[in-house]
């Protein structure tokens, strides 16, 4: 394949009169096995549709753990890439085809202030033997191996489940970071009383907590939230209701508690696309998730006379994930062609190994 001698950077392609899938589907025929395309179902649908692979965190992480391609094209956010560097082997490459497709809920925890827990923690319990460090899949690298160090372990949205009873077998008390929701959601629906799921303040000493809190709280959530999901609320669903009685209402478990309590199912992006999916024609959606795999969807099952919704009155839609676009895409294969390697995401290897261990307890007990 000839592509441009002088290959033109994302914001002067994105002003062009460019053919992009055109020119995307050519870049990857000239890359062939040596390249795979990941992309998470929340990407646009001009980006997901030159994925190989498609799927939620836990599928994703499966895929590139299992490719022999020389080059991962991760089309979803950063921790998503690393994820893909640390259970890929030395010699492949993971790239983000821009690097500011972050996730600002990973954001809301780093290490320094999870250590400060931990070390704070330590006034009050023995950390090392009562307390399971988890993290959703959404954080750093480096909190993947301080969970990976500390005996801890990682959960997605699919696998949280399996993932708590796993670290309630190790230690009686869990230390939940960053999602508030999905450690509340998931926990509350193996039991745990709302009173003994406390939230660790990252900016207070000691979280906000006393003591006695401390002592008596089986699951310890850190104040983190989904900046998307967060706009779904209780009234959205009451007020669909009212219009439409026959509603089934599906949310992602980083929706609010209130949310998911009148939620008819609760589950992951792939839990909920198989939910639809497998509902009877005529049936009626009401889907508490990114806007992009709601309006995938729609278009998707609207000829078999279901009719799918989007919760929220108000566009929101994961910002970040929306960064990939073609002009990225097309830039990231059209270099690749070429021989050079741009955005390339590597975790240093002694952070990997530690949070590889982490991350293969996880798919060690996932279903
Ligand atoms: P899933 O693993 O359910 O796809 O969720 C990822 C995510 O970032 C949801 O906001
Ligand atoms: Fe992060 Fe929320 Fe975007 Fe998912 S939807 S990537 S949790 S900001």
């Amino acid at each position: 394949m000839t592509t441009n001698a002088v290959i033109l950077d994302p914001m002067t392609l994105a002003g062009e009169e460019i053919d992009f899938d055109t020119r995307i589907r050519a870049a990857k025929q000239a890359l062939g096995d040596r390249l795979v395309i990941l992309g998470h179902h929340y990407q646009r649908e001009e980006v997901f549709r030159h994925a190989d692979f498609s799927g939620d965190s836990l599928r994703l992480s499966r895929e590139a753990a299992n490719s022999k391609a020389e080059y991962i094209v991760f089309c979803g956010v950063h921790f998503m890439a690393e994820v893909a560097d640390i259970l890929s082997r030395p010699e492949q490459v993971s790239i983000l085809p821009d690097l500011s497709a972050g996730c600002s809920m990973a954001d809301m925890a780093n290490l320094a202030k999870v250590e400060r827990a931990w070390r704070e923690l330590s006034q009050v319990l023995d950390v090392e033997n009562e307390v399971t460090p988890v993290t959703y899949i959404n954080s750093a690298a480096d909190l993947k191996a301080f969970c990976g160090s500390h005996g801890g372990i990682v959960c997605t949205s699919t696998n949280a489940r399996h993932v708590l009873e796993w670290s309630f077998n190790q230690r009686e008390k869990i230390l939940f970071f960053p999602d508030q929701h999905l450690g509340r959601n998931t926990g509350y629906r193996m039991g745990i009383p709302l009173e003994q799921m406390v939230v660790w303040d990252y900016d207070l000493p000691m979280g906000g907590l006393s003591e006695e809190q401390i002592r008596q709280a089986r699951m310890i959530l850190w104040k983190g939230f989904c900046s998307v999901h967060q706009m779904f609320r209780p009234e959205h669903i009451d007020q669909f209701r009212a219009r439409y009685p026959e509603t089934q209402v599906i949310s992602h478990p980083e929706s609010s508690f209130e949310v998911c309590q009148k939620s008819d199912y609760v589950g992951s992006t792939e839990f909920i696309i198989k939910t639809i999916a497998d509902s009877a024609p005529g049936s009626r959606w009401l889907v508490g998730t990114e806007l992009n795999l709601v309006n995938r969807l729609h278009q998707q099952f609207q000829h078999q006379g279901k009719n799918v919704h989007f919760m929220a009155p108000t566009v929101c839609m994961c910002s970040t994930m929306f960064r990939i676009d073609p002009p990225h895409l097309l830039w990231t294969l059209e270099n690749l062609v070429e021989g050079k390697v741009v955005n390339r995401i590597s975790v240093a290897p002694e952070e990997a190994a530690l949070a590889r261990l982490a991350l293969e307890r996880m798919l060690a007990i996932s279903p």
